[in-house]
């Protein structure tokens, strides 16, 4: 039977490329909808690029909802400087035709995980943790009936992308992301200190682009595009696909390596504000609350991405 999963994405280039990797899953993975928050763009941008993918995937019919337009307690941060004005620049891409649902994306969580079987729904937020947070502040039953969250954030070898000492999704929303990471729902997270070593390179780009497919050229398109930053950041060669970890997970588990370890959330450092203090070596004495991702085989990560994304 194949893994019933939500998707909370803030697209973004490599939430893109995760979104096109479980939907030409299908066997694996059923997408029971998908809710867009802000956080690279804003709300607006975000739920109308996930159509646009959905469209991209040949999946029109995919439910998208649109959810909060800001964290929480804070001022949204957005990443244009990373994505580009659109958040999903680099090719050209016409709008959706595709309807947006009109329930708010909290109400389809909140409904989803009430009506399915308790413990037969993931999450896979890929975003600040904003929507994901509100429904369970809003329905706190809700979080023992979750199967899994599985979320693309934070760092503890790598450190921030967005500030010294935070990676974006929770430096976003450090107040939503608290609540998840305190709520007891079983976590895995996949941080920094993962999905830099799941990074594209030249002859990762080609293959995309060498499948001659439409979704291959977007997806080298995108690649190319959102690398630059990370290259001119950190002389890297190649730019460390993110959100896809999340979806490789939930498809090949193996592929990745990490420690069930207690993970806490910095909520009032002046300058700390969002890290994810992870303590991989076990001496706060904390109760252990996420899986939390080091590692992953680079070679079989994009093995499985390229395959499967030359099926769309
Ligand atoms: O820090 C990387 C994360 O922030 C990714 O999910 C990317 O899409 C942005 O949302
Ligand atoms: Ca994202």
């Amino acid at each position: 039977m194949a893994r019933q999963i939500i998707i909370d994405t803030d697209p973004g280039q490599d939430d893109a490329v995760a979104i096109l990797l479980a939907l030409a899953s299908p066997e694996d993975l059923t997408v029971l909808g998908l809710t867009a928050v802000a956080g690279n763009v804003p709300l607006p941008l975000t739920q109308k690029n996930t159509r646009i993918v959905c469209e991209l995937a040949g999946k029109p019919q995919m439910r998208v909802f649109a959810g909060c337009d800001a964290p929480l307690q804070r001022k949204l941060v957005t990443a244009e400087h990373v994505h580009g004005k659109t958040g999903l620049d680099g090719p050209q891409m016409d709008d959706p035709v595709m309807p947006l649902q009109p329930q708010h994306a909290v109400d389809f969580i909140i409904d989803t995980l009430r009506r399915a079987p308790s413990g037969t729904v993931t999450l896979c937020p890929l975003g600040p943790l904003t929507n994901i947070a509100t429904a369970f502040l809003k329905a706190p039953d809700i979080i023992a009936r979750v199967q899994q969250v599985v979320l693309m954030g934070g760092a503890y070898f790598e450190v921030g992308n967005i500030t010294p000492s935070a990676e974006f999704n929770i430096f976003v929303d450090p107040e939503a992301a608290a609540v998840v990471f305190k709520s007891g729902v079983p976590l895995v997270v996949l941080p920094l200190d993962v999905t830099h070593k799941a990074l594209t390179s030249t002859a990762r780009i080609a293959a995309f682009r060498n499948m001659g497919t439409r979704v291959g050229t977007m997806v080298a398109e995108w690649t190319d595009f959102f690398e630059r930053f990370d290259v001119q950041k950190y002389g890297s060669q190649g730019a460390p696909l993110h959100d896809p970890c999340v979806i490789a997970y939930l498809l090949r588990p193996e592929l990745f390596s990490g420690r069930f370890i207690n993970v806490e959330i910095e909520t009032t450092g002046e300058f700390t504000l969002g890290m994810t203090v992870a303590d991989w070596w076990g001496v706060s004495g904390r109760t252990a609350n996420a899986l939390f991702i080091g590692h992953v085989d680079e070679v079989g990560f994009f093995d499985l991405l390229t395959e499967r994304i030359s099926r769309l």
